[in-house]
């Protein structure tokens, strides 16, 4: 008998996204964003969210059966991010989720976001040894996670960041460089013509837990970029650029690297927008090398938010048989691990 189809759906930030997972394959997966909606305003604005997801949702669910050549009948079970996120945006997708579920008289499975970034590495890598340890980067959280069996037990939360997130500090710093929201992408770009000769501090390095912090870079670098205008010299944004994209990138591999050691875990699974950053997959392949860790990060496309991460861990929650999800299930936006 085939395996089943698996519907997966994600608006815990703002993407809507649709992914179709059979048996850790995955056969279709849509995408809407209002990010150029939030542009201007430098960040995400939750209620332009809200009402991009409630216009986006029906079509993106359609387009991901017609990119399958699948009929809503051919679903056997519906997965959706209950939560964290934006309580607005997830209530759309959860309230689509059960509507669906209801409607084909098929089970519903509330997940995890962060279980669910790492749980899409499954689709190009294939099941994870266990324990794994994750690093999630992305606008929304910066975790260090200890992942036993991710259908059916809770991933454990070895720390995490005590104030902004690291695309979070891209995007503040892309802000004051005066490049585009967001600004992952333009700062990486830019520092691949410069040099990472300025010494921004590595806060909680070598301070023994597995925490983040990057406010105080991002103050850092506008103090030495404030500075330098002061004086009225050029600001070297190539060089600010490549040097605050090495702290992150320093403190984040080092910590993952020590999270995996502490664990006497040897596969390390990276995800998140972030962790589409050239300078952080190079620094982390030479770290876990040097430390015969396996390293698993999937495909950029499948770092940031979208469908296939929650229809991949929908399929394993289902094909473990584990116990679907009240029709009543909330959207919770502070959703514990
Ligand atoms: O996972 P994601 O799409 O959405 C959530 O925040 O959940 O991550 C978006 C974040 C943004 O802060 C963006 O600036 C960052 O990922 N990002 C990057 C890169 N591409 C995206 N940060 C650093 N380098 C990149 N190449
Ligand atoms: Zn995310």
């Amino acid at each position: 008998p085939a395996r089943p189809l698996v519907l997966g759906i994600e608006t815990s930030c703002d993407e809507t996204g649709v992914g179709l997972v059979r048996g850790g394959e995955l056969l279709a997966d849509a995408l809407a964003s209002s990010v150029d909606e939030h542009a201007r305003y430098g960040g995400v604005v939750p209620e332009i969210a809200a009402r991009a997801h409630l216009e986006a949702m029906v079509p993106t669910i359609e387009l991901a059966l017609d990119r399958a050549g699948l009929h809503p009948r051919d679903v056997d079970a519906v997965a959706v991010t209950s939560g964290p996120g934006l309580a607005g945006a997830l209530l759309v997708g959860v309230a689509a989720a059960k509507a669906y579920a209801l409607a084909l008289g098929v089970p519903l499975h509330g997940v995890h976001h962060l279980a669910a970034h790492v749980a899409v590495d499954t689709l190009e890598h294939g099941p994870l040894p266990r324990p794994a340890v994750a690093l999630l980067v992305s606008g929304g959280h910066s975790s260090l996670l200890l992942v036993p069996d991710l259908a059916a037990e809770p991933v454990e939360s070895l720390g995490a960041t005590v104030d902004d997130a690291a695309g979070e500090a891209y995007d503040k710093v892309a802000r004051l460089l005066g490049m585009p929201f967001p600004g992952g992408p333009p700062i990486d770009a830019a520092a691949r013509e410069g040099s990472p000769h300025i010494p921004f501090p590595r806060a909680k390095a070598g301070d023994g837990t597995f925490d983040f912090s990057f406010s105080g870079l991002k103050t850092a670098v506008a103090r030495w970029v404030e500075a330098r205008r002061r004086a009225g010299e050029p600001v070297p944004v190539a060089d600010v650029a490549a040097s605050f994209q090495e702290a992150v990138a320093d403190v984040l591999t080092a910590k993952a690297v020590a999270a995996c050691r502490a664990h006497g875990v040897d596969t390390l699974v990276v995800g998140g927008g972030v962790a589409a950053n050239s300078r952080l997959r190079a620094l982390a392949a030479l770290r876990c090398e040097a430390a015969g860790i396996t390293l698993r990060i999937p495909r950029p496309g499948l770092c940031t938010d979208n469908g296939a991460m929650v229809a991949a861990l929908g399929s394993l929650r289902v094909e473990a048989g584990v116990e679907p999800s009240p029709l009543d299930l909330p959207a919770s936006s502070t959703l514990a691990l």
